[in-house]
This record gives structure tokens, sequence and C-alpha cells, in this order.
């Protein structure tokens, strides 16, 4: 929530064209190649797409584009935290394919899935949660988060569309998260800009913090922090908290979590839920389950 301020979600959507960054265009390898069969097998008329953690939605348009060519009349909805960007990633989409009814449910995955809970109606829905997000959780988060989901959220039949990134190389994964053109390092900083805005006035400076990226291969876990770069006190003065941060100190602020078959194997036992299909990008860097 704090990474992804309407700034963070638009270095974000930069940092999704860099080459560096394979993951996207992994992921759009899988959908552009699969989109076709997953509507043929898996999406009927009255069908609702629920789309977790949308964001600018790019890779969304191969299922959109598969649904109309298929001739389907769904309804999709589009999770995301960011209003102004969920807003305008929709609207020239609502424009595209007037076949399908778009609504934005700005807000966590958390209200969302009680809106859905709420508002259950009787659609068969698909989920989607792309970009490897399930990454930023822990395992066992990952796990409880798709077992609350199903408890919550889905009934017998629901499907949910899952994209995961792979355990690739230790020199694949530095770089996707550490870009030659220094986007993960905007978008990190960015997160620290956000918590003053949030906060209002100063908490961290950004001049005295460095972005740190550690590809940790034993536990198949990217950890991104910021070092502090000298002696200092951060403060929090409403809540009259200080912390003193010393030269070299880490704050870990994201992991994402890679994952190799057995490891999926797990998580999705650990949610109660089944695989019924599974699409690999081209290099086979990542994969998309159903
Ligand atoms: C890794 S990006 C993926 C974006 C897009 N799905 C893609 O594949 O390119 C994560 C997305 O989830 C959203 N997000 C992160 N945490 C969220 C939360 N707790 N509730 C709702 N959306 C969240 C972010 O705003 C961002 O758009």
């Amino acid at each position: 929530m704090i990474l992804y301020d309407d700034k963070g979600l638009e270095i974000f959507d930069k940092i999704t064209y860099d080459k560096d960054y394979y993951l996207t265009n992994a992921e759009i390898e899988v959908l552009q190649n699969n989109s076709d069969e997953l509507v043929e097998k898996y999406v009927k008329d009255g069908d609702v797409l629920v789309e977790l953690g949308a964001g600018a939605m790019r890779k969304t348009k191969y299922i959109l584009d598969a649904i109309t060519k298929a001739g389907r009349k769904i309804t999709y909805y589009a999770v995301d935290l960011a209003e102004a960007s969920l807003r305008q990633s929709l609207e020239p989409l609502a424009a595209t394919y007037p076949s399908i009814k778009f609504v934005g449910l700005w807000g966590t995955y958390h209200d969302s899935l009680s809106w859905i809970q709420k508002n259950q109606h009787n659609a068969r829905k698909l989920f989607l949660w792309l970009g490897s997000s399930i990454g930023n959780l822990t395992r066992k988060e990952g796990a409880d988060f798709l077992l609350n989901v199903r408890n919550t959220a889905m009934r017998d039949g629901d499907l949910f569309l899952c994209g995961i990134d792979k355990r690739n190389s230790f020199e694949t994964v530095s770089l996707a998260y550490n870009d030659r053109s220094g986007l993960t390092r905007d978008f990190a900083m960015n997160g620290l800009v956000n918590i003053n805005n949030i906060f209002k006035y100063t908490v961290f400076d950004p001049s005295n913090f460095m972005y740190v990226s550690i590809y940790n291969e034993a536990d198949g876990r990217h950890e991104a922090y910021y070092e502090s770069t000298k002696d200092q006190t951060v403060e929090f003065k409403e809540e009259k908290v200080s912390v003193h941060l010393k030269k070299g100190e880490l704050i870990n602020f994201e992991y994402s979590y890679k994952y190799s078959s057995d490891e999926v194997d797990k998580l999705v036992e650990s949610s109660h839920l089944k695989i019924i299909a599974k699409w690999s990008s081209n290099k086979e860097l990542y994969d998309c389950h159903l």
C-alpha cells in the first residue's frame, strides 16, 4: 500500500516495459498464446472476471480479446488501490470492448473480497491474480491468502488464474529487480516519498537512504531494502516515537518469492484448491496456473 500510490503505479508500469524485468513479457507470452484456450474451455456467458491488483491491465487485454472473439458476455471487476489509475486504465477498455461490462473496485484485496462475499450472485467467477503478486507474500501468507479467497469469495466451480514467477537463475532475477535504467530504484524510493506524503512531513529523507536489492537464492526470494546512508534518527512526531538508524542499517520493505513446481504444489494443496491447467512462457521462465 505504501509502494503503489498513483506515482508508484506509474513507475511500476514503466518497469513492466523494461527488458530486464522479464516477468511481464513472459506473462504476456503465456496470455497471448493461451487466452483462446482459456476462454474456450473455461469462460461461459454470464461469468464474472475479478482481477486482483489489476494495475494497468495491459495483460488483461489478451483475455478480453479472446472473450470478445468467442462472443462471450461477461462482467469484469478490476480491484486496485489507486483510484486515479484504476479509472485511467478502465475507461479506454470500456470503449474498446463494448460487449463487456466494466466495474472498478477501488480498495484493498480484503475490501474487494468482503464486497464480493456480500454481493454474491449466481454468476460463476474467474479470479485473475497476475504479475506474480503472490510473490510479495511469504509462502505461508500466500497459501493463507488463497485459502481465504477460496473460503470467502469462491463457490464450487469458480476458478482462480494465478501468474507465478519461477526460481530462475541468480543473474536473471537480480537484474529484474535492479534494472539498468534504475526504474526499480525509483519505484522503491517513491515509497519513502509516499510515506512522507501520508504523514504530511518528512519522516524519511530519501537522500539519506539507498535502494539495496538482494536475491536470496537459497530461500528463492528477492529481498528489497532501504539502506541508511548515515547515522540518523527517524521521527514519528505525533506518535512520539523515534528510531535511531546506524549507517549501513537495512530496512526490508519487499519480498518477491519465486516458486519451484514442488512449492506451487504445496501452495495449492495448503489452500485446498486444485490445479486444472498450467501454461508456461516460451523460455519456461514463468507459469500461469488455473
Ligand atoms: C505487482 S503489481 C501487478 C500489476 C498488474 N496485475 C500486472 O500484472 O502488471 C501489483 C498490483 O497490485 C496492487 N495491489 C498491491 N497490494 C494491493 C492490495 N493490498 N489490495 C489491492 N491491490 C493491491 C498494486 O496497486 C498493483 O497494481
